[in-house]
C-alpha cells in the first residue's frame, strides 16, 4: 500500500520501519520516510536524533537491523556503499572528500579516471567533461587549474555535487552542506540545489536551520531520541511548529504530509 496519501506516483526512495541499535542505544527506532523526484526533503532533529544513521543505512556505510528501502517502487538490497551507488543514491559529506592537492578536474574523475585509447589518463577530456557540467551546475566557476584546497566552501561543495551529478546520482543526501559556509556561499549551494531539483534529483537535506530548511526543502521529517515525530509539508506549517516538533516531538495540527 502506498505510504503517501496523494497520487504523486512511485516515490524515489521509501525506507520502511528502518531500525539501528547500538548496544543499548536505538539510534533509528521505527522510521519511515520517503522522497519524490524534484523533491528536497529535510531531515531535521536535535544532535543525537539519529538523522545521520537513517541516511548512513540509505548509503550503505551501516547496515540496518530492520526495515525496507525501495527505490522506484522496487525493494532495493542495500548493505554497503558500493550497493547504494548501484541504485544512484551518492552523499554529499558534512567534511567533504576531497584531494586537497588536486584540482576539480582530477577531483571529479578521482577513482574513475577518463584514459585515452593507449590507456593513459586523458586530462583534456577530463578537464572538458569537468567545464561542462560545471557549466551547468555553477556557470560563474573558473578556478578549473587550482588545488581545490584553495577553492571556497561553496566551490568545493560544487566540485563535490559534480562528482555526484556526473556519475548519475538520482538521489542525493547532504548532510549539513552549508554547516561550515558563510552567507554567499550558502546562497551559491541553495542555487545549487534548486538546479538539482530542476533536473528531477530526488534530495534528503540533513540542516539545523530552520530558515533554510523553509527555504530550501519542500517536506520535512522530524526525528527525536530515533523516532520519527512527523513529516510536514513545509509551506504548510510555520517555524515554530517545526521547532514544536524538534524539541517537544509535537506534530502540528495541520501541514502533516
Ligand atoms: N558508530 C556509532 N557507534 C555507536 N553509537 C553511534 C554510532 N553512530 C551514531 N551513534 C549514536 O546514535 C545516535 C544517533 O546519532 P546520529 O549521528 O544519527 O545523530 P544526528 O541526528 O545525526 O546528530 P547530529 O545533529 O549531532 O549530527 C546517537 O546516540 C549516537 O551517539
Ligand atoms: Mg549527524
Amino acid at each position: 500500500m502506498p505510504l503517501d496519501t496523494q497520487d504523486r506516483g512511485t516515490p524515489l526512495v521509501e525506507m520502511r520501519n528502518m531500525r539501528k541499535s547500538f548496544g543499548g542505544i536505538h539510534a533509528v527506532d521505527d522510521v519511515t520516510i520517503n522522497l519524490y523526484p524534484g523533491e528536497v526533503v529535510g531531515v531535521l532533529g536535535h544532535n543525537g536524533a539519529g538523522k545521520s544513521v537513517l541516511m548512513k543505512m540509505l548509503s550503505g556505510a551501516y547496515k540496518r537491523d530492520g526495515g525496507q528501502i525501495f527505490v522506484n517502487g522496487e525493494e532495493a538490497h542495500i548493505n554497503s556503499p558500493r550497493d547504494a551507488r548501484q541504485y544512484n543514491i551518492e552523499t554529499i559529506y558534512q567534511t567533504l572528500a576531497l584531494a586537497d592537492n588536486l584540482d576539480a578536474a582530477s577531483n571529479l574523475f578521482l577513482g574513475r579516471e577518463l584514459v585515452t585509447s593507449a590507456g593513459l589518463v586523458n586530462d583534456a577530456l577530463m578537464e572538458a567533461e569537468t567545464r561542462k557540467i560545471m557549466a551547468r551546475l555553477n556557470p560563474n566557476f573558473q578556478r578549473f587549474h587550482t588545488p581545490v584546497a584553495g577553492l571556497s566552501g561553496g566551490q568545493r561543495q560544487s566540485v563535490a555535487i559534480s562528482r555526484a551529478v556526473y556519475f548519475n546520482a538520482k538521489i542525493l543526501i547532504m548532510d549539513e552542506p552549508t554547516a561550515a559556509l558563510g552567507v554567499e556561499e550558502t546562497a551559491m549551494v541553495a542555487k545549487l540545489i534548486d538546479e538539482l531539483k530542476a533536473q528531477g534529483l530526488g534530495i534528503f537535506l540533513i540542516d539545523h536551520d530552520i530558515h533554510q530548511v523553509k527555504a530550501l526543502c519542500d517536506r520535512a521529517s522530524v526525528m527525536k531520541n530515533g523516532r520519527l515525530v512527523g513529516t510536514v509539508k513545509v509551506d504548510e506549517v510555520t517555524e515554530d511548529d517545526i521547532l514544536g516538533m524538534i524539541i517537544l516531538g509535537k506534530q502540528p495540527e495541520k501541514g502533516m504530509a
